[in-house]
């Protein structure tokens, strides 16, 4: 056995022993975070997904070994693993990941998926879609359908200056500075004007929608690494998502679309408000695989 398969079995066997995997980061095992670390050492950063698939490992210097060492014993201090390799995988991508925003979850795929289909129907080739994702994060949504979305144009917008500035590293990484505006600012405040009012064809947002009182009782790797203003969705975690639906309308054009994500249990509620206080149209939930109610459609 070569010296490289001796640390891999050592290095693999702390992680097995000490790992603390979140039941929302199921890509995550001790094999699949050794990988991603161990192609950061080598200064190829990979995300835990995209590491899974290569598995041909480079041979390590002794420098890159000190390099991974540390980064296994951060990794099980508990600071994220999308944080120390910089990388996430969403909707096919390696997105930039860092503190300044929520490391985007798999689940949002499920969103990310459905705005992607009304998207792809609206696109008639020669068209200027016009696209809004607010509480953008890092910019996973608005990033991963304009880039498979030619025809769209697309505006990104956060509360928090450090999501912005994420946001933009990854607009500018997939080269799309030319496609999507990125903004700062409360909700759908940046966007209050003309130019949008009656006229968004896709208004897409995963919000906060975790409960004040939740958020403390979180689990140290998110609470303690990732921005509370990502999760904090007020007192009963739905103060975000009663004002987007309520905004909502005054932005879409007639038969545009409103797409966002609902905390588990708070679905059945958005669509009774929905369709007892306001105009949509249609109003349709998005389960998951096991049938819960984990993203709203709404067309005006
Ligand atoms: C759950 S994270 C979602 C991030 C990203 N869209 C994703 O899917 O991974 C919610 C985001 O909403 C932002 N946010 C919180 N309150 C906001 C507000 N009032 N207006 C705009 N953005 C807000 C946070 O800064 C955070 O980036």
């Amino acid at each position: 056995m070569n010296i490289q398969n001796e640390l891999w079995k050592e290095l693999l066997h702390n992680l097995v022993q000490e790992l603390d995997i979140l039941p929302d980061k199921a890509e995550e095992t001790p094999e699949t975070t050794l990988s991603a670390l161990w192609w950061k050492a080598c200064g190829n950063p990979l995300s835990v997904v995209a590491a899974k698939n290569n598995i041909d490992l480079p041979e390590l210097s002794s420098g890159q070994e000190k390099i991974l060492r540390e980064l296994i014993d951060r990794r099980l201090s508990g600071v994220p693993l999308a944080h120390l390799t910089g990388r996430q995988h969403f909707m096919g991508l390696e997105l930039l990941a860092s503190a300044d925003a929520l490391v985007p979850r798999k689940e949002t795929e499920l969103l990310a998926g459905e705005a992607l289909n009304l998207l792809k129907k609206m696109a008639t080739g020669e068209d200027h879609l016009v696209y809004i994702d607010v509480c953008t994060g890092a910019g996973n949504l608005p990033v991963a359908l304009a880039s498979q979305v030619p025809g769209v144009k697309a505006f990104a917008a956060d509360l928090s200056a450090d999501a912005v500035h994420l946001a933009q590293e990854n607009v500018d990484f997939f080269d799309l500075g030319k496609r999507i505006k990125v903004l700062e600012g409360d909700l759908l405040s940046p966007f209050e004007s003309e130019e949008f009012f009656g006229k968004v064809d896709l208004l897409t947002c995963n919000p906060p929608y975790i409960s004040s009182g939740k958020v403390a009782d979180m689990h140290s790797e998110i609470s303690d690494h990732e921005p509370d203003l990502a999760f904090d969705g007020g007192p009963f975690g739905i103060a975000i998502l009663r004002k987007l639906i309520g905004e909502a309308p005054r932005y879409l054009r007639s038969g545009g679309w409103l797409a966002f994500e609902v905390g588990l249990g708070q679905g059945e509620k958005m669509i009774k408000r929905m369709k007892k206080k306001y105009d949509y149209e249609l109003v349709r939930p998005v389960l998951d695989e096991n049938h819960d109610i984990r993203a709203i459609l709404a067309q005006m």
